[in-house]
């Protein structure tokens, strides 16, 4: 995944030095973008196992998918991705010690609800959901535009 990380960090600067400094931020808008969508994605299925009662062990893996999302989020904001077509405020880049923090209160909460997964946990399952949930928002409110 780092190399791969790496060869797409190549090719945003081959894009950026044949076509414009332009292109590289909208790249990063449209990845995080991209992470961001997946996530509410899992986040909508998450709570829709959450009101069935379903059984929570198989829902670790996409716990963990949130969990792995949230440490890379800070990485997803480069310097210089607040140009272009963007939901992000400018905190996101004025206040970087703010964001991490959020970002990894978000990890915090969606390694809660991988380990109440792990256990069969039902009801600490739906409790580390709403704090989860909770993490997504409290970043949402103070760095995304609404
Ligand atoms: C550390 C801050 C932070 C956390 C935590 C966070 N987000 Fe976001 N989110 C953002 C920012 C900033 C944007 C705007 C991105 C942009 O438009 O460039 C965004 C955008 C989005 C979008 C809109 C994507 C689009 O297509 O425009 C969705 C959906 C979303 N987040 C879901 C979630 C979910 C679900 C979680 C929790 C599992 C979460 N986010 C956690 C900061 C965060």
């Amino acid at each position: 995944m780092r190399r791969l990380g790496r060869i797409a960090g190549a090719f945003s600067l081959l894009a950026m030095m044949g076509a414009g400094a332009a292109e590289a931020p909208q790249g990063a808008v449209a990845e995080r973008r991209a992470g961001e969508h997946r996530a509410g994605e899992i986040m909508r299925d998450l709570r829709l196992d959450v009101l069935a009662g379903r059984d929570v062990v198989p829902l670790a893996e996409k716990a963990q998918l949130v969990a792995d999302w949230a440490g890379r989020l800070p990485a997803l904001f480069p310097p210089g991705g607040d140009q272009g077509e963007t939901n992000a405020l400018p905190a996101v880049w004025s206040d970087r010690a703010g964001f991490a923090a959020k970002a990894r209160a978000l990890d915090e909460q969606a390694r809660l609800l991988v380990a109440a997964a792990r256990a069969g946990d039902r009801a600490a399952f739906a409790a580390a959901y709403l704090s989860t949930a909770g993490a997504c928002a409290g970043c949402h409110l103070f760095f995304r535009q609404h």
